[in-house]
């Protein structure tokens, strides 16, 4: 087994540089700071090649864009790292990047500087000026014999989350280059929307409309990096080994916990907000999902804010692909690298959740339930006005699932008589944070209206669950 890698590179995808309303300097908090943070610790660890899977900028202005910019050639003058080693850009356009002309009207308010600073006006010119290279919708880069795929989200197309377009044409643009790769290497591919069906699976959000995922089938060796939904990589389903392999990217701003996990129930979490997209909810209609699911709520929306900015470190071997997850606000890591077999070898989320050690409390863990009262949700984030009440309610605290696998849910469930059984589910917001992080370890809560528990019930129990569904052992106390 070769000890060296043959190809090493960093993942990073989600930047989101957003100029402030003066136009001049970047919103603190939404500069390139951690950006430039990645950028030197890939330098550090000796990348050849540095890929973002989209979403540079957020307003998708050029200023935003020479800030990235910036960031890059401060790292990498020359493109070269201090040793003289060439140090490969793989940046691809997300829909934040291509949307300047729609969304910076609130900074240049005449029609004309609006359309100069936007970045699709000219975004040939654009990508010369910033880059020193040219722009292509599709293109290819060749990094020490390995091909990288890169596909740019195309102005004038908007965002659905599902079935997103904008990298349509990947099949004419790729598809007789990629016939002629060595079927025994891997190549990788570049894109901002998850392919379809991959990632996360079924309840993936900001997939694209297939287009990558039919394209890719035919190449077992194909490993595909993106962004997008800026889901944690904490959650083990943002690798998928199917017919290819596709890896997402996690986010360098605004990670959200939100989606994913518990997209099969429409109300979300109790620590978070109803989903986002709801299988054929057009998005007008969401406002009565959000009145009815989110406003009787009565925990905060904290599976929203938490500070967490990952990124991957690649290391490419002879017999393996070696991904490793890293936040880098704590510089910590986000679990165990995964490795991706050469040739890859197809593993279904079903088998991976067989091989996984369930979340389990450390021995003497007690669940504390206790009546309280407690303040329904009223507004949320959305602007949809419910005057708040107060409503008598079941708060339940209890330790954090520390051992066996990283937790990502807990369950709250209640059995009444006859059979019938309540559950709701809180995200585990420690559980989004490095193992070896202070946060992990914190001890979690809940706060359920009693309304919502059934009246005949008279225990409560708190279960944790793993990325794929594991269920943990589970701490149970009497309703008082
Ligand atoms: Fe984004």
């Amino acid at each position: 087994m070769s000890s060296e890698p043959l190809l090493r590179f960093g993942v990073v995808s989600d930047i989101h540089a957003q100029l402030a309303d003066n136009g001049e300097s970047l919103v603190p908090g939404f500069g390139v700071e951690t950006f430039e943070e990645s950028l030197k610790a890939f330098r550090d660890w000796g990348v050849d090649a540095v890929i973002v899977a989209g979403d540079l900028t957020d307003t998708g202005l050029v200023r935003e864009l020479e800030a990235v910019a910036a960031a890059w050639f401060r790292v990498f003058p020359g493109n070269l790292a201090p040793d003289g080693r060439k140090v490969e850009r793989v940046f691809v356009l997300g829909n934040h990047d291509v949307c300047g002309v729609r969304n910076g009207r609130h900074i240049f308010a005449d029609d004309a500087a609006l359309r100069r600073e936007a970045i699709e006006t000219d975004l040939p010119g654009v990508w010369r000026r910033c880059f020193g290279e040219d722009y292509g919708a599709f293109f290819t880069k060749r990094v020490k014999d390995f091909d990288f795929f890169c596909a740019n989200w195309s102005p004038g197309v908007w965002c659905n989350g599902y079935a997103e377009t904008a990298c349509s044409g990947c099949e004419e643009a790729f598809g007789a280059k990629m016939a002629q790769c060595d079927p025994s290497r891997p190549f990788f591919y570049v894109q901002h929307p998850h392919p379809r069906d991959t990632v996360y699976g079924q309840c993936a959000w900001g997939v694209d409309d297939g287009s990558a995922t039919r394209l890719l089938s035919r190449f077992p060796q194909a490993i595909a990096f993106s962004g997008h939904s800026h889901e944690p990589l904490t959650n083990e389903k943002s690798l998928w080994c199917g017919a290819f392999t596709a890896v997402a990217t996690g986010a360098l701003q605004g990670t959200s916990a939100n989606d994913v996990w518990n997209r099969a129930e429409t109300a979300g979490y109790e620590n978070g907000v109803c989903n986002w997209y709801i299988p054929g909810v057009a998005r007008e209609d969401r406002i009565h999902f959000m009145r009815r699911y989110d406003a009787p709520k009565t925990m905060p929306v904290e599976a929203r804010v938490f500070d967490v900015r990952s990124g991957l470190f690649v290391s490419v071997y002879e017999n393996r692909v070696e991904l490793a997850r890293r936040d880098f606000v704590s510089g910590l890591d986000l679990g165990a690298p995964w490795v991706v077999p050469v040739p890859a070898k197809p593993c279904d989320f079903a088998e991976r959740a067989r091989c996984a050690a369930p979340a389990e409390f450390s021995e003497g863990a007690a669940l504390v339930a206790a009546r309280v009262k407690a303040l329904t949700r009223g507004v949320d984030y959305q602007g949809v006005h419910v005057p708040p009440e107060t409503r008598p309610a079941l708060r339940l605290d209890f330790p954090a699932a520390t051992l066996g696998g990283h937790v990502a849910e807990y369950e709250i469930a209640a059995e009444g008589a006859n059979g019938t059984r309540f559950a709701t589910r809180v995200c585990a917001v420690g559980g989004l944070y490095p193992r070896r992080h202070p946060r992990f370890s914190k001890p979690e809560y809940a706060i359920i209206p009693l309304e919502r528990i059934l009246a005949s019930a008279n225990a409560v129990a708190v279960t944790p669950l793993d990325s794929f569904g594991n269920r943990g052992w589970t701490l149970e106390a009497a309703i008082p």
